[in-house]
């Protein structure tokens, strides 16, 4: 049974909160400003409304905000506590208080600072031993000295996993491939048999490492897709076999021991980190087979100086508090449904979706820390695919479609192929360009003008030119670095982590449970026999039934 703890911090101040957002409405209503007339007026707004921390640069200057919209939200935040909430997380508070948890995934990348105690124990020395402990079996599977049963180095290793056990991992081993120079990585997340089947068709059983990643180790697509690998490698190898070819990762040990997994294979970690943050830790063990320690560290290295940012930059300096304040600002105040995040960075192809769980199972709720309902609207929908290639499938709603969806670009100064440095270059001339566009627009007047300029007739220019405005006055948010390193990929997603937190404290809910991934579980669990012509779906509503129905139809079942 869960209980509900009472908020460790203290309560906020409600009334002060709803006054800065009352202020922030009106001031929003009052000026709803026009970025174009904006940039024409003050030459320094790039200056004003941009901040850097090393080499990253967060530029929100193409959103319509100005130098009050910055104040009130400022005071928005100190009605929220963000700085008191931010302290209770990072001193290890139960700040999940559904789940009577702390959290500290922090605590998983602070590796030579101060340590931190969870129920009067210092977590640091744990940390650390896993840490190394994966480091040693990392080691031994690129060296070669831990081999699959017949004697042979491991070519390829296979991580089964979904959600924070897999998006975290999947993403980051395409985001360092330069530095991957391990075996190769696979992931298998998907309960659809055809994603194991597919990934081990290619693949030998006597060079194949699985890892078994599961926060919980009852996951259901996880437990399935397990016992496939198992039975693969048995069949393949004999049962003898499973010791050399399985590796776990989990919190609970108990569940690890009984699947059969030999005991100096198992990496732990706890319940104060959640799912979706876990990528620092134990579930980070095929990245660093892949990466090496090294790499690794560097990554953990990188989120960490991250956090110390957040903790420490003033608030017009901090990065995350900009990013959510920004983000609140579009989603309550603005009303925009969406964000869109188009990394310019192919290698962070897997970003958006990784941050849709991040993100959306973090900040998607409807009630608030006490459990009364929330009165402003919780997180945006997030979704998005790298650039060029959304140009050439979504952009056009972006550019002229009804709803107003804010973008977040990210690019890298740099590439990794400096033979390709010309293609780099067209890549960032593309970013800047859909953000200058969405942000200038064309009227209606600069359209018939480029059309009349190129020898149009005037009568196709009234029939075509309407098709050509856009509205512009479209808000974009740009995210610059020097290159796509571990350790500055490290810093991206603590970025994007602290951020989610900076939202989930201005909307005043838990970002650290996830009750809402439940209930279809319990129905899944129910309707398998149904499904499985076991039991009549009769009880079930009308449509559940109907698609039942035809489903056995189709099979002629
Ligand atoms: O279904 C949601 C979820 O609980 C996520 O929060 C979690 O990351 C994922 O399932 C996988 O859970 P586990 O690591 O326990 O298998």
């Amino acid at each position: 049974m869960v209980r509900l703890k009472r908020q460790e911090s203290p309560p906020v101040d409600q009334s002060a909160f709803q006054q800065q957002l009352a202020a922030l409405r009106d001031h929003r209503a009052a000026a709803p400003g026009d970025m174009r007339q904006v940039f024409a007026a003050d030459p320094q707004r790039f200056k004003t409304f941009s901040a850097t921390d090393g080499d990253l640069l967060l530029d929100w200057s193409k959103c319509a905000v100005d130098a009050a919209t910055m104040d009130l939200l400022e005071k928005l935040a100190a009605a929220a506590d963000l700085e008191g909430r931010r302290a209770a997380m990072f001193a290890g508070k139960k700040i999940n208080v559904t789940e009577d948890r702390a959290v500290l995934h922090t605590a998983l990348r602070n590796l030579s600072g101060k340590g931190v105690t969870v129920d009067g124990q210092d977590v640091k020395a744990d940390v650390i031993s896993v840490l190394d402990a994966m480091g040693a079996f990392a080691d031994a599977v690129r060296s070669g000295k831990a081999t699959g049963a017949t004697g042979k180095k491991i070519t390829d290793i296979v991580n089964i996993g979904i959600g924070g056990s897999d998006l975290g991992p999947a993403m980051a081993t395409l985001a360092l491939a330069p530095y991957h120079d391990g075996p190769h990585a696979h992931y298998v997340s998907n309960i659809d048999g055809a994603h194991i089947h597919d990934t081990l068709k290619g693949l030998s059983a006597e060079t194949t490492l699985f890892i078994i990643a599961s926060k919980t180790f009852t996951t259901v697509e996880t437990m399935t897709n397990a016992q496939t690998a198992r039975q693969w490698i048995e069949k393949a190898l004999g049962k003898e076999a499973v010791g050399k070819h399985f590796a776990a990762v989990s919190t609970a040990l108990d569940l690890v021991a009984r699947f059969g997994i030999e005991q100096d294979r198992v990496f732990g970690f706890w319940d104060w980190v959640g799912g979706r943050y876990s990528l620092w830790g134990a579930i980070g063990l095929p990245v660093m087979i892949a990466i090496g320690p090294r790499n690794f560290r560097a990554f953990l290295d990188g989120a960490h100086e991250m956090d110390e940012h957040f903790r420490s930059a003033p608030l017009r300096k901090n990065l995350p508090a900009l990013l959510g304040l920004v983000g609140w600002w579009h989603r309550v105040i603005c009303g925009y449904p969406a964000r869109a995040v188009i990394p310019y960075d192919q290698r962070l192809s897997r970003l958006p979706a990784y941050l849709q769980q991040l993100d959306m199972e973090s900040n998607g709720k409807s009630v608030t820390l006490d459990g009364t309902p929330v009165t402003t609207p919780t997180g945006p929908l997030v979704w998005g695919e790298p650039g060029t290639n959304g140009q050439h499938a979504f952009f056009q709603l972006l550019h002229q479609g009804t709803d107003l969806i804010p973008v977040e670009f990210l690019a890298a100064a740099v590439g990794h192929e400096p033979d390709l440095k010309h293609q780099h270059d067209l890549l960032l001339a593309n970013c800047l360009a859909q953000s200058e566009a969405l942000m200038k627009g064309r009227t209606l007047q600069e359209a018939r003008a480029q059309m009349l300029a190129k020898g149009m007739k005037p009568a196709d220019v009234d029939r075509i030119a309407p098709h050509r405005v856009f509205s512009g006055n479209r808000p974009s948010v740009t995210i610059l670095y020097r290159k796509l390193d571990p350790r500055t990929f490290g810093r991206l997603i603590a970025l994007y982590e602290h951020r989610v937190f900076v939202e989930g404290t201005l909307f005043n809910i838990n970002s650290f449970d996830q009750w809402g991934v439940e209930l279809g579980k319990e129905l899944a669990t129910g309707l398998l026999p149904v499904v499985e012509g076991k039991e009549s779906a009769a009880k079930r509503d009308a449509s559940t039934a109907g698609l039942v129905g035809y489903i056995h139809q189709l099979r002629g079942s």
